[in-house]
């Protein structure tokens, strides 16, 4: 299944086997979370750790997001862990990202998890299965972009976004108005590099290329601005 095809079929995984995962299975994620591409500009650092190593974690297995404090930073964890998530669960296994959790020992520069194992819950059958808010409250059109788009995760399922679509450019703006007080720290900064991710992957699947992605503005006003090509 491709990054693209697995939008339309993931959901997030409360449900695992809690057999650890064999090395060679542990060592191929690792690698492909080694070679994953991040915004220009940022460096997040990510560490593997078993479900015994958090508190409140959900699965066997997590990848540890450690990054700067900028806004930036925290769009570029969103990003870069949605492509994982979309990884992991188009090669077979679960995963979901972990607001709550934390490991039991962690340096200062920790942000966010994303916790992954063996399952047997199925992907979703499709887009009918999805909770999301209707297409005309997220964009300004309605395309295959703002469709893949609209199905990101996010924390609490609050859909923190807007998009715009203008001459070869994709703006997701965050919409916090409302709901910031609701969510607990900065974590919509984590969803708009989510919803990133599915415009990016969207965008190359109708045969785009991707010029430049960018991250402006400020907290409640951050937005990311997707130039493509093509
Ligand atoms: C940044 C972020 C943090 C999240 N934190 C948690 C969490 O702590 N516990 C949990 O059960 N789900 C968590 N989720 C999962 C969301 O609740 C879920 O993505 C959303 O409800 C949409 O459902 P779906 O992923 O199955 O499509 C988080 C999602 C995101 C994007």
């Amino acid at each position: 299944m491709t990054l693209y095809e697995t939008i339309f079929a993931r959901r997030s995984v409360r449900r695992y086997d809690k057999a650890a995962l064999d090395a060679a299975a542990l060592g191929a994620i690792e690698s492909y979370v080694g070679g994953v591409k991040q915004l220009a500009g940022q460096s997040a650092r990510f560490v593997f750790a078993g479900g015994e190593e958090l508190k409140g974690g959900l699965a066997p297995h997590a990848i540890l997001a450690y990054a700067g404090d900028g806004d930036a930073a925290f769009v570029n964890i969103g990003y870069t862990l949605q492509g994982v998530d979309l990884w992991l669960q188009s090669s077979g296994y679960g995963s979901v990202w972990c607001g709550m959790a934390s490991p039991k020992e962690a340096e200062n520069d920790y942000r966010i998890l994303l916790g992954f194992g063996k399952t047997d819950v199925p992907l979703r059958a499709d887009e009918s299965e999805f909770k999301r808010k209707k297409l005309p409250d997220i964009s300004n059109e309605d395309n295959a972009v703002a469709r893949a788009a609209r199905l990101a995760p996010s924390a609490v399922n609050f859909q923190p976004w807007k998009l715009t679509f203008a001459d070869g450019r994709v703006t997701i703006a965050a919409n916090v108005r409302g709901i910031g007080r609701a969510l607990p720290g900065r974590l919509y900064l984590f969803d708009i590099g989510i919803i990133t991710k599915h415009v990016e992957v969207a965008l190359e699947h109708e045969g785009k290329t991707i010029a430049a992605i960018e991250v402006a503005g400020n907290r409640k006003d951050v937005s990311t601005v997707v130039a493509y090509e093509g």
